[in-house]
């Protein structure tokens, strides 16, 4: 079998001693397309398992002309192929299309594979008995779908995912859906039609009274995708960081980059806003402003994608619990 190897230069080091190593994929590469063309007997490309690696493939995916993709994991000059956590991330993210498209959900194929991998990453570190994950702002279900298989796919099936919203939209986005259409009732159907309706908790209410009625330390993994007004999104990240527990996993959606990258007026003009436009890209600045004054540019993104995450050690807890 002839393949070729995406990924860092100390996991392409260790397969290139496998035999049938033909070429290694650098993310330099421009023209992707003629560096494909240019080695037709690839059969397989191996993609190392990182939330940077699967963005890169992510943006070249369409010059791949069908080849298969085989994920590895690269940890402490290992390599595993078939590992518990790189069958688990396939067999979630193989259903992105039918969710996304029967829930029309907010979260991008580059998102729901970042959800699901951070997980997995920190669940197969952590090894804990039995995990509890939050998600604030549900939907019909895309995220959390993601949330809910990855929480119960390596291990014991025990996780919970809690899945606080008010179902109705906020002031600015889908209020007049949530309306006329029972969006609890969708997202429970498809919660249990892709059977993870019972490792799911609902909890149907507005995040800040949602946050007050629960314990402190309590949460493993926290997603917060709710309304990304600043003063809304920078209320639900302080919460957040009480409930979570040191060394937990803080994420969230809607983020593109840091806050810095973005001219002060554009920013400070649009914070009450759930997202505006800038060089025809599309930015909440409330998200990226509640970022950068808990974290600076202290947090985890992904090129081409919206999901950002942070690992809370201990000091940040203590350090990052501001007065308002
Ligand atoms: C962008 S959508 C979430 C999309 C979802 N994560 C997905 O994958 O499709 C935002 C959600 O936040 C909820 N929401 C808005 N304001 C909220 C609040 N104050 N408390 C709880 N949920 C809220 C809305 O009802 C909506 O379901």
């Amino acid at each position: 079998m002839k393949f070729a190897v995406v990924g860092s230069s100390s996991s392409v080091q260790l397969l290139k001693q496998c035999e049938g190593y033909t070429v290694s994929i650098d993310s330099e590469n421009n023209d992707f397309n003629l560096f494909m063309e240019s080695f037709p007997e690839l059969q397989v490309i191996f993609v190392e398992l990182s939330p940077a690696w699967l963005s890169y493939i992510q943006a070249h995916l369409q010059y791949l002309q069908s080849k298969p993709i085989v994920y590895f994991e690269y940890t402490e000059s290992n390599i595993r192929i078939n590992s518990p956590l790189t069958v688990a991330f396939e067999n979630i993210v193989s259903n992105y299309y039918k969710v996304q498209t029967q829930t029309q959900g907010q979260i991008g194929y580059l998102d729901a594979t970042t959800i699901t991998l951070t997980c997995l990453n920190h669940l197969n570190k952590s090894n804990l008995d039995q995990v509890r994950a939050l998600e604030v702002g549900s939907w019909t279900g895309c995220s959390s779908y993601f949330l809910a298989k990855a929480i119960n796919s390596l291990g014991s099936q025990t996780g919970t995912l809690y899945c606080m919203d008010t179902w109705r939209g906020s002031e600015y986005w889908n209020y007049d859906i949530a309306a006329y259409i029972d969006i609890f009732a969708n997202f429970r159907g498809y919660m249990t039609s892709y059977d993870v309706y019972r490792y799911i908790t609902p909890v149907i209410t507005d995040s800040l009274v949602g946050f007050s009625m629960m314990r402190d330390d309590f949460f493993d993994i926290i997603f917060i995708d709710g309304d990304h007004r600043y003063t809304k999104v920078y209320s639900d990240i302080k919460n957040a960081l009480q409930k979570i527990k040191p060394g937990g996993l803080l994420m969230g959606h809607d983020c593109r980059g840091y806050a810095d990258a973005l001219p002060s007026e554009f920013l400070q003009s649009n914070l009450e806003k759930d997202c505006a436009f800038y060089q025809g890209k599309q930015y909440s600045c409330g998200v990226l402003k509640a970022l950068q004054d808990f974290f600076g540019c202290n947090y985890h993104t992904v090129d081409g994608g919206s999901v950002w995450y942070k690992f809370i050690s201990p000091e940040d807890k203590s350090a990052l619990l501001l007065p308002n």
